[in-house]
């Protein structure tokens, strides 16, 4: 077992987070579309939207002459947190969408979003998150945030254990997907996942449901990237699921931090961050979209919102 940043348990944690904990681009991730796409500027890596095409035809996303770039992690994991800065696209970004997510693979994935939609300069970027249980999605929330998240770099992180996935904007939390298999709803905790980001061009949908185009005049459209964190357990591919999931879970001989009571629930404290969150920032909420959704989602009912 790699000791270090990807598995830690409890006691070694209070030693090391922090310390081993922030790496540089290439020791977590690699280009996985586009290499020619990404620029590193010492710590800092940015990845670029511009017209030209490349000559592969198979990048999926490299869809009308557009060519977007892409990042995966070099490694799985289950639970833990994941950490990355971004500093979203200045300027004009109308018609561009920048992910940053946690993916597992095949018809039955789980996912974790958030996706940041571009908008014309000086209106504000959306964040859209989503969460993805069994390969089914439709669970979009939408907020505005309470800085430009294009002028610096801010956290975006996903908290994940086995009672909730949390997802947190710098140390807000705007979004929590709890545990409600007692109430027999599943929840994704059974598939190693991997961590990704891309940039491409969603004109079609991404920027005032379409109605506003990509202005290519105005590419390239750049994304920059920043201390990259990745503090959770590494799930070996030679490993089956299943064996990866008791691995990565707190037994006799071993704590992890994620197991702790204390990340089972927010506290009080972040449990006020997240109403003030949807009361003041948030635009969409799929559990309460009745046209969409004339039957309330199962999980809307027992979620609950503080
Ligand atoms: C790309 O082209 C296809 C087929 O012509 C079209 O359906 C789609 O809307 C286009 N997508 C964008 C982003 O322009
Ligand atoms: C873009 O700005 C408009 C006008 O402020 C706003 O209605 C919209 O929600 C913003 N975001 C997107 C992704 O369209
Ligand atoms: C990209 O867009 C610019 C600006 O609209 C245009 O001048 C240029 O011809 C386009 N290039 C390609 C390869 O489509």
């Amino acid at each position: 077992m790699i000791m270090g940043c990807s598995v830690l348990g409890f006691s070694v944690a209070l030693l090391l987070v922090g310390s081993v904990c922030s790496s540089k681009f290439d020791e977590l991730f690699q280009p996985y579309w586009a290499n020619d796409h990404f620029v590193y500027e010492g710590e800092q890596l940015k990845m670029k939207l511009d017209n030209y095409s490349v000559s592969n035809p198979s990048y999926p996303m490299c869809t009308n002459g557009t060519s977007g770039a892409g990042f995966s992690s070099k490694r799985k994991y289950m639970f833990g947190k994941v950490t990355t800065q971004i500093k979203l696209v200045e300027g004009d970004s109308a018609g561009t969408v920048t992910a940053y997510y946690m993916s597992s693979e095949g018809p039955k994935h789980h996912e974790f979003d958030f996706e940041f939609l571009g908008n014309t300069t000086g209106e504000p970027y959306l964040v859209q998150t989503n969460v993805y249980v069994n390969g089914v999605g439709n669970r979009e929330q939408r907020l505005n945030l309470w800085f430009d998240p294009t002028k610096d770099f801010h956290s975006y992180t996903i908290l994940w254990n086995q009672r909730q996935v949390v997802f947190i904007v710098d140390d807000t939390p705007i979004r929590v997907h709890s545990n409600l298999e007692h109430k027999g709803i599943p929840f994704p905790k059974d598939q190693p996942m991997g961590v990704f980001s891309s940039i491409w061009n969603a004109d079609d949908w991404a920027t005032q449901g379409g109605r506003v185009k990509t202005d290519w005049t105005h590419a390239p459209f750049v994304a920059s990237y920043q201390g990259f964190k990745i503090d959770a357990c590494e799930c070996p591919t030679t490993v089956a699921a299943t064996e990866n999931a008791r691995r990565c879970s707190s037994g006799a001989e071993k704590r992890f931090w994620w197991d702790e009571p204390m990340m089972s629930e927010l506290s009080v404290h972040q449990s006020h961050q997240l109403l003030w969150v949807r009361a003041n920032h948030m635009v969409y909420d799929y559990c309460v979209d009745t046209t969409r959704f004339p039957v309330t989602p199962e999980e809307c009912l027992h979620h609950r919102h503080h």
